[in-house]
């Protein structure tokens, strides 16, 4: 495995392998790497020839100083998991490389319309930072393939719509959610959680699936399940921060039209902030109320 910080090195390399026939796939990070992150890198391995792993903590994606602070930083680990996983070049610029002129002089790069609804909402310029930061990695590594975890839901369609309008030649993979035995969504920011924290903290994923229930039980009355499920949240201790039931596609309110739904959730257990997502199928027929 190759290790590289600087974007002339890592370039060549990349050249070297495409002159030689091999396909690139691509998975960016921002290190932290749990079994969802390996997941990732084992889908590349199986989509390219070459797998190119990048670990940036991006400054231009958070909203909140403590939380950038906050993030943990587990490069030796990190690199470790990915020489084990067989992983080809790694990436690893400082922030210095990638925004040479700070961040306010930086070009950036923003999807509108997906970018300012849901968590976008509430978390101004997160969607841009991620977009701009995106790109710049695909201009770097210059992929055939990327791959992204369905986890964040509303990335991956930003992602989407984003290759989509600036014609980039990159195929986008989506990867299902990896979870712990009891439910919780592996993310890099359980590891912030205290021991009673991460006892609660799949209370988010069973609320759910309790949803899911609801919807696939025959309730439509969306505002009053968010309410209800709330509620729960609150009972349970966690602090209720966003729950959405959309349209799967558009990411808009559920219509007639809707075939696919999602239910978008997040919350915070202290200063940790949890999310999580689920699709649904809006046309299969009806079940009885599972109790969970
Ligand atoms: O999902 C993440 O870890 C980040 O948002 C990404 C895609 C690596 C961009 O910084």
């Amino acid at each position: 495995m190759q290790t590289f910080a600087d974007v002339v090195s890592l370039r060549e390399q990349v050249k070297q392998f495409k002159r030689d026939g091999r396909k690139i796939a691509f998975v960016p990070t921002m290190g932290n790497l749990h079994e969802g992150h390996l997941t990732l890198v084992r889908k590349a391995r199986e989509e390219g020839d070459i797998v190119v792993v990048s670990i940036f903590v991006n400054p231009m994606q958070f909203d909140r100083a403590d939380d950038l602070n906050n993030y943990p930083r587990t490069l030796d680990e990190d690199l470790n998991k990915l020489n084990a996983e067989g992983v080809d070049l790694v990436f690893t610029p400082t922030p210095e490389i990638i925004y040479p002129n700070g961040l306010d002089k930086q070009t950036f790069v923003e999807v509108p319309g997906l970018s300012y609804m849901l968590e976008g909402a509430s978390r101004p310029g997160h969607f841009r930072g991620v977009a701009t930061v995106v790109t710049k990695l695909f201009n770097i590594v210059q992929a055939d393939v990327a791959c992204f975890g369905e986890k964040d839901y509303q990335q991956l369609a930003i992602i989407r719509q984003m290759a989509e309008d600036l014609c980039l030649d990159i195929n986008i993979v989506g990867v299902p959610t990896v979870r712990e035995l009891d439910g919780l969504a592996m993310s890099s920011r359980n590891s912030l959680l205290s021991v009673d924290e991460r006892q609660l903290a799949p209370v988010l994923a069973r609320t759910m699936r309790w949803i899911s229930s609801a919807i696939r039980g025959g309730r439509d009355d969306y505002a009053s399940i968010v309410e209800d499920a709330n509620d729960q949240l609150r009972a349970a201790d966690l602090e209720p921060d966003q729950i959405y039931i959309r349209d799967a596609q558009t990411l808009q309110t559920i219509s007639a039209d809707t075939k696919q739904a999602v239910i978008l959730m997040s919350a915070f257990l202290g200063k940790v902030r949890l999310i999580d997502n689920q699709v649904l199928d809006l046309t299969e027929p009806k079940e009885s109320q599972e109790e969970e």
